[in-house]
């Protein structure tokens, strides 16, 4: 019998909250959140945070994600995390992000070893894509996609691409707070077309179609319904909105009550 797809719900609470404040909102969320079937909740915490959450956070309710770490083992690499070191904390991984694309630098060779060394740790990759304000200008959308998942990917046997998640997230419309605009739906639809139509030509049309492909900017809870209908957008990457719990369990309770016509 076929069963819907599950929706991801992921928090990426970027550098906010003190560990105790942390842990204080994961007990308020985990006392208004039912564990559901439909829906997958992942909390993403500060590097710092990540293992007194792991003690605390029922795994049946939410699950935790890494915002970052560093791809190699071990080694003479000052201030990085590895994967053996978070590796029990965490279920999922945050790869790509535009905010450590843009603001930190990090190349498309290092983002393609992150993926792959999440993959080898038994930890899912979210992998961060989209284009920035001026792509977009330059009608340049088309190609910042394929080229961020060419890259981002080329580590990734056809084995194992099903292990990851594909965000899209465009930096334009990231953190409304600094009035970037909203995406619309369109511009969504559009995407996530041409992310599934690079994916079939990198792996093949049924891979394309099982991926799970989300989406993230600005989203909250007036904007996360017509999101989340949209045929093939299979969750939401959340910022601001997920640290107001108000909002986040709005969004939540929204995610639950969507109607998902695809299939496995
Ligand atoms: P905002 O929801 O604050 O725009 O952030 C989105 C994001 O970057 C999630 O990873």
């Amino acid at each position: 019998m076929d069963t819907p797809r599950k929706k991801y719900i992921i928090a990426n609470w970027k550098m906010n909250f003190t560990t105790g404040e942390a842990s204080l909102y994961l007990d308020k969320l985990s006392k208004r959140i039912q564990p559901s079937r439909k829906v997958q909740v992942v909390l993403a915490p500060s590097t710092i945070s990540l293992q007194p959450l792991s003690l605390q956070v029922n795994r049946r309710q939410f699950k935790l994600a890494a915002q970052n770490f560093y791809w190699r083992e071990y080694g003479a690499y000052t201030g990085e995390v590895a994967l053996s070191q978070i590796r029990g904390f965490v279920d999922y991984a945050i790869v790509g992000h535009s905010e450590r694309r843009y603001v930190f630098n990090e190349s498309e060779e290092d983002i393609a070893q992150k993926v792959a060394a999440a993959i080898r740790s038994n930890i899912t990759p979210i992998l961060c894509i989209g284009e920035t304000a001026l792509e977009r200008k330059d009608g340049e959308t088309a190609a910042a996609i394929s080229n961020q998942l060419t890259s981002g990917l080329h580590e990734v046997s056809k084995e194992d691409i099903s292990k990851v998640i594909i965000a899209y997230e465009p930096v334009w419309a990231i953190s409304s707070n600094k009035n970037a605009k909203p995406a619309e739906p369109i511009d969504i639809i559009e995407a996530e077309r041409l992310i599934r139509k690079h994916i079939a030509k990198l792996y093949g049309k049924d891979i394309a179609e099982e991926i799970s492909i989300l989406y993230g900017g600005s989203v909250n809870k007036d904007t996360a319904a017509g999101y989340l209908e949209i045929d093939g957008i299979d969750g939401l990457l959340i910022g601001s909105a997920s640290l107001i719990a108000d909002q986040f369990c709005a969004i939540l309770e929204i995610a639950k009550g969507v109607k998902n016509e695809r299939q496995y």
